[in-house]
């Protein structure tokens, strides 16, 4: 596209990123055979097969498969390892990754495997590729608040490890105030707020995440356009929104990115960024991200450089790191 080469060389921040959404068919049918574990599909044209996807649903339910060849610490690495080799090569010099440790211990994988495999790999990151990185331990909202505390209580030893918590899986139904005390612990504890919200939940779950929780970030957030006074509160704060333009397509937030509001968070002065989400599924990593939705809204070379100045701003890096980018 027109922006081809300004995309490719600008340094990025990816600040929404699920590392088991980064989990690419190859390498899932490789564990799979190493851990002799079944899959549902043979081939890699089987796989993309599946990934079709009508609504946020529909993907949780592969999503949560594809990671259930993931048993040891190995296999954490390799997958974390992958992503990060791969988004060197679109410029990503920081990435703050969420991680969905209730998908493995529900099903007897202990936390410290999850955490120690994907701690090694990031350690490798900043020494061998310069991408320096944080981890956000993310609670599944279709569990209870209770089973959240059990995660929190379980991941103590590892807390200096992560720098917040976030709130991910299916939203409707699952609203952020059946976890207030949850995350007012966790605020207590130190830990940066991010909640996914507006997704596909109307704008009354954001105002929560966002003034009844306090979040530090919201995670897409694309329904907050419905409600002006919702738009004010945003740009007073200055409140990161993680927008994720392949994954609203590919999950059917939006019929086409042209109706999608990264143009006019922009032009509203709102703190806006663009990532990835789940790369493996959703049909591109970073880059592929900025150049989508740059051709569908046409956007100026000024906005692009925006959106990756904003991936800084909107980070946990601190504020001198921050002063190199933006
Ligand atoms: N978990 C992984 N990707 C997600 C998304 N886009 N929304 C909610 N939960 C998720
Ligand atoms: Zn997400």
């Amino acid at each position: 596209s027109a922006h081809s080469d300004l995309i490719a060389r600008l340094p990025k921040a990816e600040l929404h990123l699920h590392i088991e959404g980064s989990f690419e068919p190859e390498l899932m049918m490789a564990i799979a055979e190493r851990n002799r574990v079944d899959i549902p599909f043979k081939t890699l044209e089987e796989a993309k097969a599946a990934y079709d996807f009508s609504n946020l649903q529909e993907f949780l339910d592969i999503y949560y498969q594809g990671m259930n060849v993931l048993r040891t610490e190995q296999d954490f690495h390799d997958m974390t390892w992958a992503y990060l080799e791969r988004v060197k090569q679109d410029n990503v010099v920081h990435v703050e990754m969420f991680f969905d440790p209730q998908a493995h211990t529900e099903r007897g994988v202990p936390f410290g495997v999850v955490a120690e495999g994907i701690l090694a790999a990031l350690k490798r990151g900043e020494a061998e590729l310069g991408i320096t990185s944080e981890l956000i331990m993310s609670f599944l909202r279709h569990l209870s608040e209770g089973a959240g505390f059990v995660l929190l209580d379980e991941s103590i030893p590892w807390h200096e490890h992560f720098i917040g918590v976030g709130l991910d899986s299916s939203e409707v139904g699952h609203p952020p105030l059946k976890f207030r005390g949850l995350f007012e612990r966790c605020r207590e504890l130190g830990f940066k707020l991010c909640l996914h919200a507006g997704e596909e939940g109307p704008p009354e779950y954001v105002r929560e995440a966002l003034l009844d929780i306090g979040a530090d970030r919201i995670d897409h957030g694309n329904r907050a356009m419905e409600d002006p006074a919702l738009i004010q509160v945003l740009r007073d704060t200055q409140t990161p929104l993680t927008n994720c333009p392949l994954s609203n397509l590919s999950l059917c937030v939006l019929d086409d990115l042209k109706k999608s509001p990264v143009k006019t968070q922009l032009e509203e002065g709102l703190l806006v960024c663009v990532n990835s989400d789940d790369p493996a599924y959703f049909g591109g990593y970073i880059n592929q991200n900025y150049e989508a939705i740059s051709e569908a809204l046409d956007l100026s070379a000024g906005q692009i450089i925006q959106l990756a100045r904003n991936s800084f701003a909107g980070s946990f890096l601190p504020e001198d790191a921050k002063a190199r980018y933006i």
